[in-house]
C-alpha cells in the first residue's frame, strides 16, 4: 500500500506526467534527491528505487519536511522509463553510485547498459542530462562507450567535480580515499541506432475465467513452467480455506516481475480463476496468458 500520495503506486497509475521532471535513480537513502528538492522548489523530482527500505526513508524526509514537489516509485528504473514517461519529457537523471556489476556475467544488470541508457535517452529533452557519479573506473568507461554508440550525446568528463551535498556512497568512498569520477550526458539528438528493447504490453482484458475443473494449487507449490519463451511462472505456497485457494506466484514477463497471489473459488458447479484483489498487478498480456494457461492446466 502507499503510504502517502507522494509515493506513487505503479498499479495505479498509467503516466507520471509532471512539469520540469528531475529523476534520480537508485536514491539510497534520499539525501541527494532531497536536497535538489529543496533548493529548486520550481522543478519535480521523481526518486526510483526497488528497495523498499529506501522508499521508506525518502518518504519520511518528504512528510517531515512537506517537500510537496518530490515523489517516489518502488520499481526498476528501466520499467519506470519505459512505462510511464513520456519521450522527451525529463530534463535531469541522476545517478549516483550505481552498483558496477564487475563480473562479466552480471553486465547485463549494469544500469547504464545500452539498453538501458537508449531507453534513458529518448525520455530526455533535448539539452536535458543524465549525471552519473562512481568510484568505479571501469564501470565509468563502460558507460562513456555506451554513450559513444548512441551517437546522441555530448559527452563530458569532469575532473574533480565538486557537489554541495554527498551521498551515503559517495562519503563512503571518500572515506576509503578511492577516485570519484563523474560524467555528464548531454542530449543533442535522438539516438542515432535503434536498440531493441524489451517491452510489455497493459492489457484491459478481463483477467478472470470461469472454469469447470477445479486446479489443485497444493500440486503447484514450488514448480516453475515456461508458458512461453518469455513468460515464465513460478509457484511457491498455497493457502486454503472454505471454497477459496490461493497460492504465491512470481510471473516473469520479458523481465517485468509480477508478484501476486492467483485466486480460485467456487461459485455453484464451477470455480472462478483469478488475481486476488489482494494483489495489487499491472495488468498486461502476459498476466491475460498466464490465467488462460492455468485455466487450461488440466495434468493437475
Ligand atoms: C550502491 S547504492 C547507491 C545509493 C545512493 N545513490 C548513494 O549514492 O548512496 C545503489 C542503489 O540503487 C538501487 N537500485 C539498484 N538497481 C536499481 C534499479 N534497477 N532501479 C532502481 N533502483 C535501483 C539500490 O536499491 C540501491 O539503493
Amino acid at each position: 500500500m502507499s503510504s502517502s500520495i507522494q509515493e506513487i503506486n505503479p498499479r495505479r497509475i498509467n503516466k507520471i506526467n509532471f512539469d520540469n521532471l528531475v529523476v534520480e535513480i537508485g536514491f539510497g537513502n534520499g539525501v541527494y534527491i532531497s536536497h535538489l528538492a529543496r533548493l529548486y522548489p520550481n522543478k519535480n523530482f521523481l526518486g526510483i528505487e526497488i528497495s523498499g527500505e529506501s522508499i521508506k526513508k525518502l518518504s519520511r524526509i518528504i512528510k517531515r519536511e512537506n517537500l510537496k514537489n518530490l515523489y517516489s516509485i518502488k520499481l526498476d528504473a528501466y520499467w519506470t522509463f519505459y512505462l510511464f514517461l513520456e519521450d522527451n519529457s525529463v530534463y535531469e537523471i541522476y545517478i549516483n553510485f550505481p552498483d558496477p556489476w564487475p563480473k562479466k556475467k552480471h553486465q547485463d544488470r549494469r544500469l547504464t547498459k545500452l539498453e538501458n541508457l537508449y531507453l534513458f535517452s529518448k525520455k530526455l529533452k533535448y539539452n536535458g542530462f543524465i549525471q552519473l557519479k562512481t568510484d568505479h573506473f571501469n564501470f565509468y568507461n563502460y558507460t562513456i562507450e555506451n554513450a559513444k554508440v548512441l551517437n546522441c550525446f555530448e559527452i563530458i568528463e569532469y575532473k574533480n567535480f565538486h557537489e554541495e551535498i554527498k551521498t551515503k556512497y559517495e562519503e563512503k568512498w571518500l572515506k576509503m580515499k578511492r577516485s570519484i569520477y563523474t560524467l555528464k550526458l548531454v542530449k543533442l539528438s535522438e539516438p542515432k541506432l535503434n536498440i531493441p528493447i524489451k517491452t510489455i504490453r497493459r492489457s484491459e482484458s478481463m483477467s478472470s475465467l470461469k472454469i469447470k475443473n477445479f486446479i489443485d494449487f497444493k500440486k503447484l507449490e514450488g514448480k516453475v513452467f515456461k508458458i512461453e519463451e518469455d513468460l515464465v511462472v513460478k509457484f511457491f505456497k498455497s493457502f486454503e480455506r472454505e471454497d477459496e485457494w490461493m497460492i504465491e506466484t512470481l510471473l516473469s514477463e520479458n523481465g517485468y516481475k509480477h508478484y501476486f497471489f492467483t485466486y480460485l473459488r467456487k461459485k455453484g458447479n464451477e470455480y472462478v480463476l483469478s488475481i486476488s484483489s489482494f494483489s495489487e498487478v499491472l495488468k498486461t498480456e502476459g498476466i491475460i496468458k498466464f490465467i488462460k494457461w492455468l485455466s487450461n492446466l488440466d495434468t493437475f
